[in-house]
């Protein structure tokens, strides 16, 4: 059941097909491996521990540096993962950088959402940690959390305040960044009103609502607790209903991540980046094949409305593999967006595939 890649696949192969796994739900809950995930990623190297199938983590969460998830994931799952390999639902704010570079941004989230976004090049960036702490009384409850406090002061590092913290007092928010899920529903909504009418500064007249962009819409996602939780969609519900209410003009937002077809596109780009790659180690005659296409590319995911409806926008070469350690837990097929195949596991999606491939 478990052969690795050069038990099952001839060495001297180019493979014609990639594969895209989500994180939360199929190969991890919360930080813990599920579904024989170890196993299963395992195969896709050779008994040297070289990478054999070009893979890549397809997740819409994150928080952290591409690089310091790379780092965390190849802890916990045994095999080396490159930061080439992990794509996040932020991963695409990297394009707005030339638009916002010396703007004054603030970063929403879990994790070091302001760390991201200076990895990424904006230069003037701070966390709505940072933020909300240059302002006293900002969070009228804020003395009930202690929790908050402490929590924000052990995380806070030079990372988190990038922007020097008299912009606040003199500078518009030129656009906010939901980077991660909200640590703190009540003080980033309250916070983020404020940004959204004024710019930050209070007692300023309302203006026009900067840009608000979201890494993604999961309404909700695989945790450690046996339903569903809330996901950075349902957050998004939540700020757009009560800005709605006190702002004359509705929310505008854009929200990347999946099930947009452009982040199936990056993957395929970088699949196909990462399959040259790997190309340097074989026998030249092999050079020769057409290397621009995949047959095909599989796509593991948890959550029929966005792996698998995503992979079915994208269209051709994808392929949707649907498991049942996640938000899918039915017996058969999703009726909304039924996926190419369901399966109990991410081991036995990939056994399947080396199977088919091999
Ligand atoms: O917050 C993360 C969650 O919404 C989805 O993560 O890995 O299932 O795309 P993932
Ligand atoms: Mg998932």
């Amino acid at each position: 059941f478990s052969r690795s890649f050069s038990q099952l696949c001839s060495q001297s192969q180019r493979p014609s097909f990639g594969i895209a796994f989500d994180i939360d739900g199929v190969v991890l809950r919360d930080h813990t491996p599920i579904g024989g995930s170890p196993l299963a990623l395992r195969r896709l190297y050779d008994d040297s521990g070289a990478l054999k199938i070009p893979y890549v983590f397809l997740t819409n969460g994150g928080g952290f540096r591409e690089s310091k998830r790379a780092l965390e994931l190849s802890e916990l799952l045994g095999v080396k993962i490159l930061p080439s390999q992990v794509l996040q639902g932020h991963s695409p704010f990297r394009q707005l950088v030339n638009r916002y570079e010396n703007e004054f941004i603030v970063a929403v989230g879990k994790g070091e959402p302001a760390a991201v976004m200076f990895e990424y090049g904006f230069k003037n960036v701070m966390s709505i940690d940072e933020y909300a702490s240059c302002f006293d009384d900002i969070d009228p409850l804020a003395k009930y959390k202690k929790w908050t406090t402490k929590l924000v002061t052990n995380q806070s590092s030079s990372f988190e305040q990038i922007a020097p913290r008299k912009s606040v007092y003199s500078q518009r928010v030129q656009a906010a960044f939901i980077v991660s899920d909200s640590v703190d529903w009540s003080r980033d909504i309250q916070v983020l009103c404020d940004i959204l009418r004024t710019g930050g500064l209070p007692e300023r007249e309302i203006g026009h609502q900067p840009p608000l962009y979201f890494a993604h819409d999961d309404l909700k996602y695989q945790a450690t607790f046996p339903s569903e939780r809330l996901g950075m969609g349902a957050f998004r519900i939540a700020l757009e209903s009560i800005f709605n209410r006190i702002h004359p003009n509705a929310l505008e937002y854009t929200s990347f991540g999946k099930p947009n077809p452009f982040v199936f596109k990056n993957a395929e780009t970088l699949l196909k980046q990462l399959a040259s790659s790997l190309d340097h180690e074989l026998p030249l005659v092999n050079h020769a094949i057409d290397e621009s296409h995949f047959k095909t590319l599989y796509m593991i995911g948890d959550n029929p409305s966005v792996d698998i409806k995503g992979a079915q926008q994208a269209g051709h070469p994808w392929f949707s593999i649907l498991t049942r350690t996640g938000v899918f837990k039915g017996k058969e097929n999703d009726a909304d967006f039924p996926a190419d195949l369901v399966v109990d596991t991410v081991e036995e999606a990939v056994d399947y595939i080396l199977r088919k491939e091999c």
